[in-house]
């Protein structure tokens, strides 16, 4: 990590970096005591697990579920999947910094990079907003989105272009870049002809709508066709090591903060649908890509916001598409709402109509709860059936559609909440609603849910075990060491890593003495308490102090950043304990910790000196004998203190 960039480039941009302001561009945070907490990112948080630390010189992240932690570059590198040098790059942009200019990297392997990819979408981006334009072959693309009422600031704000009506511009423009075909091949903007060594532009003859990720670049692209008798009408960039279809959502790098703002996003199917709100000033809207909401996006719109619309179309597919929302509900912790527009009527041939604009957000006001909508459509299809056993049968195949979609994965009150409802709703009592959906829950997740944990349906949720748990089981413990130790250890690390100016002055300790220069790494037998003991030690031993994000960038196994994390909140509480504060937490936990070493070290000495002498037994009572000997001692010594 260390190669990349100079050292006060990395510096600079940490520093410009308001931690608080750049998570919360992704993440709705709210403020919890001296921190910031919410849904983590990066795993399916189901309650704030994330905990964003600004405080005395720190800047990091901990995820108390997930064990992720980190400072800005680690975020935007994870959150991204961006590279260091990527992530240096985009928060010195954000920041306004220039990088100090640094020799390119030129020996390129032969595969084709994520780095690659995006690239050569940027450089077909410049392309087809030149062609847009350009003033003669942009004009008829130009005369067709004036036409439709769009903007020219629209067509800036979602940089819309155009590709011409010829097999080989693209490809043209790529001859004079000098950079390789691969890469526009694995971006699926060039094809190759089958069985020869050529190829020719994906995208001819059609308006362009650049597909952007989060921070704005593009990652894909959707082609309307021009020409009537063209197929298909949208033709999207196929799916690369950039662009998933299914966690894709259109123009989110515009909607994020009003979403965040408003508290709810509105999805919409189209792209001109998203690019119609916006310009009528409701910007809170994305759209899928031509697919159902997945679980992915729902996870994804839950960490910036409580409530998602869905707006379909009023006719039989709209509603099809409507129900199939539900299982969205069921295994995302978010609401969803489902509003539904006129028979035949898109947001954008909406907001075309004169209050337009009035009426779609009436529409969206008037959006109903997935759930209740369902239940609508099926309480009118039931009382249309006369027959008690049809209706019987129409109940349970109704239970087992929700079973299907996995109201199993619902939790906690959101479960017993649509329960009650279903009970209500459908004239059973709760206990036979529940029976129903035990009998017909799934046996297996469906493939869609692939990314959330496949929970048994009808339990709840499991949270996932801390990182710091896992972690220690993997890293090898030295025997011999004690529980009581290994939490000296941690206790007087952590005090140190939360106030480290206390690791630069002796160590008063409470017989009155001052305590030898302190603990050597050495002292830390636990190899992740070690390691950062290494760091921490080294520092302060070198007469300075130090922050979250120096400690977390020296310490990039996963299981050590988790750990530095929960220490870094371990020395907060210890420290706001102690009622004679810091100095006073930290000596005790010196005692501790070298007490806990010298009692090791006498028990090590009992079993050593008798190798053979002692079988297992014995060693027990030997050692129960010396717990007994201190105790007696510190019973002593406490009468003594205490003037008995
Ligand atoms: P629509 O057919 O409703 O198009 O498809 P639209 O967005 O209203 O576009 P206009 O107004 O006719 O120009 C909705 C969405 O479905 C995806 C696109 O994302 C489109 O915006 N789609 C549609 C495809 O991916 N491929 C297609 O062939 C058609
Ligand atoms: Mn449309």
């Amino acid at each position: 990590m260390s190669s990349w960039g100079s050292q006060s480039d990395r510096e600079r941009v940490l520093e410009a970096t308001d931690l608080i302001q750049l998570i919360g561009e992704h993440v709705a945070l709210r403020p919890k005591g001296r921190e910031h907490v919410g849904l983590c990112p990066f795993h399916d948080d189901s309650r704030p697990s994330l905990h964003v630390v600004t405080h005395k010189g720190n800047a990091f992240y901990k995820c108390f579920a997930c064990g992720a932690a980190g400072s800005a570059f680690d975020f935007v590198m994870a959150y991204h999947k961006k590279d260091f040098a990527e992530a240096l790059r985009f928060l010195a942009d954000r920041a306004g910094i220039t990088l100090t200019p640094r020799a390119q990297a030129s020996a390129r392997g032969s595969g084709v990079s994520r780095a690659d990819i995006r690239q050569a979408n940027a450089i077909a981006l410049d392309f087809f907003r030149a062609v847009l334009a350009a003033e003669g072959t942009g004009a008829p693309y130009r005369k067709l989105l004036e036409e439709r009422g769009i903007s020219v600031e629209t067509i800036e704000a979602f940089k819309l272009g155009a590709a011409p009506d010829a097999w080989d511009s693209l490809l043209k423009r790529i001859g004079n870049r000098g950079m390789g075909r691969e890469a526009f091949l694995a971006a699926g903007l060039l094809k190759r002809k089958e069985g020869e060594d050529r190829c020719y532009d994906a995208f001819r003859n059609r308006l362009i709508f650049p597909i952007c990720d989060e921070t704005g670049a593009p990652i894909a692209f959707g082609g309307r066709k021009v020409a009537a008798d063209d197929e298909p009408k949208y033709l999207n960039s196929a799916e690369s090591a950039v662009f998933d279809k299914s966690a894709t959502l259109f123009g989110l790098h515009l909607a994020k903060r009003a979403i965040i703002d408003a508290g709810q996003a509105i999805v919409t199917e189209g792209y001109t649908d998203v690019i119609g709100c916006h310009q009528a000033g409701i910007a809170n809207v994305v759209g899928t890509l031509g697919t159902a909401l997945t679980p992915r996006h729902a996870q994804y719109l839950s960490r910036l916001c409580d409530t998602v619309v869905l707006v379909f179309d009023g006719d039989e597919a709209g509603q099809r598409a409507a129900d199939r929302a539900l299982a969205v509900f069921f295994q995302a912790p978010v609401d969803v709402k489902i509003c539904t527009l006129p028979p035949g009527l898109d947001p954008d041939d909406l907001l075309r109509l004169p209050d337009g604009r009035s009426r779609l957000l009436e529409h969206v006001g008037a959006a109903e709860d997935a759930l209740v909508f369902r239940i609508n459509r099926f309480q009118r299809e039931f009382e249309a059936i006369e027959s008690i056993s049809g209706r019987q049968k129409h109940a349970e195949r109704f239970l087992q559609e929700l079973a299907a979609l996995q109201f199993g994965s619902l939790q906690g009150i959101r479960k017993r909440h649509a329960i009650a409802l279903l009970s209500s709703r459908l004239g059973l009592t709760i206990g036979e609603i529940e029976t129903m959906l035990a009998r017909y829950r799934p046996r297996r997740a469906p493939a869609q849910g692939a990314s959330s944990a496949p929970a048994a349906p009808g339990d709840e949720a499991v949270q996932p075990p801390a990182a710091s748990e896992i972690a220690h089981e993997i890293w090898e413990r030295p025997a011999g060491t004690t529980r009581a130790r290994r939490l000296a250890e941690r206790d007087l690390l952590s005090i140190l890593i939360h106030e480290p100016s206390l690791g630069l002055e002796p160590v008063l300790l409470s017989d009155g003495t001052v305590h030898p220069r302190p603990l050597a790494p050495g002292d830390f037998a636990d190899p992740i308490t070690r390691r950062i003991a290494d760091f921490v030690l080294a520092r302060l031993g070198a007469g300075e102090t130090f922050n979250m994000q120096s400690l977390l960038e020296a310490c990039p196994e996963p299981a050590v950043r988790s750990e530095a994390g929960d220490l870094y909140f371990a020395g907060g509480r210890i420290c706001s304990d102690e009622p004679d504060g810091p100095p006073a937490a930290l000596a005790r936990a010196v005692e501790t910790l070298s007490n806990c070493v010298k009692r090791e070290k006498y028990q090590r000495s009992v079993s050593t000196c008798t190798p053979e002498a002692l079988d297992h037994e014995e060693q027990i009572r030997a050692v129960q004998e010396a717990i007994e000997r201190r105790r007696e001692q510190r019973d002593l010594s406490d009468a003594i203190a205490h003037n008995v």
